[in-house]
């Protein structure tokens, strides 16, 4: 295994095939576009049957396909997303609100809340719409004294990993076909 680890990259939602005609998939790319700037790969599209939104960078994306019995979810049934500061993460949290407040009032929208762990408080929101199932947004609020905590952990698992790494056995030899 290389120095980087395996990381998710695609979630898969399946929908009904009316959900995916021209005015479901305008309206799930206008607000997914809007609000979390994601992109439709128009190559991928296929009328009643496929959307696929990219999320960011070429291979993380959201893949929404047809099912005449799609996927049902609980309400807090999600999927989380990182950003990377506390601006970031009320920048996405205004644009939701502001979708549901001035454009559709479907929004399903769980107010910014913390989590707090001490040393690290967990920052959030939930949205859904359009799709079956929520998105979390998060955000890691490290304290400034237990950031270099942090940073030492990090190093260690990156450590163990790279130790793991080259303590792999060899692949055996392809034995000589017989
Ligand atoms: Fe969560």
């Amino acid at each position: 295994m290389s120095d980087r680890p395996p990381r998710f990259n695609h979630v898969a939602l399946s929908l009904p095939p009316d959900a995916l005609r021209d005015a479901g998939r305008k309206e799930i790319i206008d607000f997914y576009s809007s609000v979390f700037g994601w992109d439709e790969l128009p190559t991928l599209t296929e009328d009643r049957k496929r959307l696929v939104l990219q999320a960011y960078r070429y291979d993380q994306f959201v893949f929404l396909v047809a099912e005449d019995a799609p996927m049902q979810s609980p309400r807090m049934d999600h999927f989380g997303m990182a950003v990377h500061s506390m601006e970031q993460l009320d920048e996405l949290h205004e644009k939701a609100k502001r979708w549901k407040e001035e454009r559709d009032d479907r929004v399903d929208l769980i107010e910014k809340h913390a989590d707090d762990h001490g040393v690290l408080k967990i920052w959030s929101f939930y949205v859904r719409h359009l799709l079956p199932m929520m998105i979390e947004v998060q955000f890691y609020e490290i304290a400034e004294d237990a950031k270099e905590l942090v940073d030492e952990y990090n190093r260690e698992v990156a450590e163990r990993r790279k130790r793991d790494a080259s303590e792999e056995p060899a692949e055996p030899e392809e034995e000589p076909a017989a």
